[in-house]
């Protein structure tokens, strides 16, 4: 059965296309059929992996908007042996295009229907916004994995991202459950770091990931790059943890 995890957090820059990208290579080193679905229109997880912005034709923008055929849109990452959908501008009319429109948030759940079963995992890396292509990915995603940069702030914005998962399941358009809280950019010497820490221990015990994500310019310096960290520099302090969480969660999914 495939499962589908979206990497979202509102708040920008709290290492959600890290996550995602990380966590893709991670699995696929482990054999598991991975897709990397980019819905953000900045396209990181798409340029980190040294891929150029899908063209018109090959657009996740046209099957959100156009109901476009998605398969010609599946690329393959061959370093990372896993398959990506990559994002282009585009995407940014996605929200004016679809607003008002009642089957809206649905078009990338349905636009799977027929790719899905080729895959282990389908994994969604989402703007930092909460807009409606956030929302399809929430409504299309059985988990939903938080990350998280220790202050104040990123609190705020990933409670505005839990209340919109409770809306959209009171209101019948979604079954997504939070896998976690992944800690990203962490650092151990920061006090401010160690109290959110504690706190959301405190608040969310075993939903909060043991396993976290440090800070490590080795992993920018990968992206910057084009390739995922583990074929950057896999001996890494990165990419060792980026293991770590991945284990962590198929464990949780009781893989
Ligand atoms: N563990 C890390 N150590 C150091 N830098 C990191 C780490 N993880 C991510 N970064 C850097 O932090 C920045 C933000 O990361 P990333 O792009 O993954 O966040 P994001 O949440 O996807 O951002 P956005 O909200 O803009 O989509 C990037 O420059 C990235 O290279
Ligand atoms: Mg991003």
């Amino acid at each position: 059965m495939t499962i589908k995890i979206c990497i979202a957090n509102p708040k920008g820059g709290t290492a959600k296309t890290s996550t995602a990208v990380n966590l893709c290579c991670a699995l696929a080193k482990e054999h598991y059929k991975i897709m990397l679905c980019d819905l953000d229109p900045q396209c990181s997880a798409t340029v980190s992996l040294g891929y150029p912005q899908a063209d018109d034709y090959h657009s996740l923008a046209g099957v959100l908007i156009s109901d476009n055929d998605i398969n010609p849109c599946v690329m393959h990452y061959e370093t990372g042996n896993f398959d990506i959908l990559p994002a282009n501008a585009d995407l940014t009319v996605v929200p004016v295009a679809l607003y008002n429109k009642n089957d809206g948030i649905f078009k990338l759940k349905n636009a799977l229907k027929n790719l899905e079963k080729d895959y282990d995992f389908i994994i969604f890396d989402t703007p930092a916004a909460l807009n409606i292509i956030t929302e399809n990915a929430l409504c299309a995603a059985d988990k939903l994995v938080i990350p998280l940069y220790c202050d104040y702030f990123a609190l705020d914005s990933m409670y505005y991202l839990l209340s919109k998962c409770q809306k959209l399941k009171d209101e019948g358009k979604s079954h997504i459950e939070l896998l976690g809280i992944v800690r990203t950019l962490y650092d151990n010497t920061s006090p401010l770091s160690r109290y959110i820490s504690h706190e959301l221990k405190e608040q969310f015990g075993e939903l909060l990931f043991s396993s976290l994500m440090s800070f490590n310019n080795r992993v920018s310096e990968a992206q910057a790059t084009g390739v995922g960290i583990y074929f950057y520099d896999g001996s890494s302090i990165s990419s060792r943890q980026a293991m770590l969480f991945a284990k962590e969660l198929l464990k949780r999914l009781d893989i």
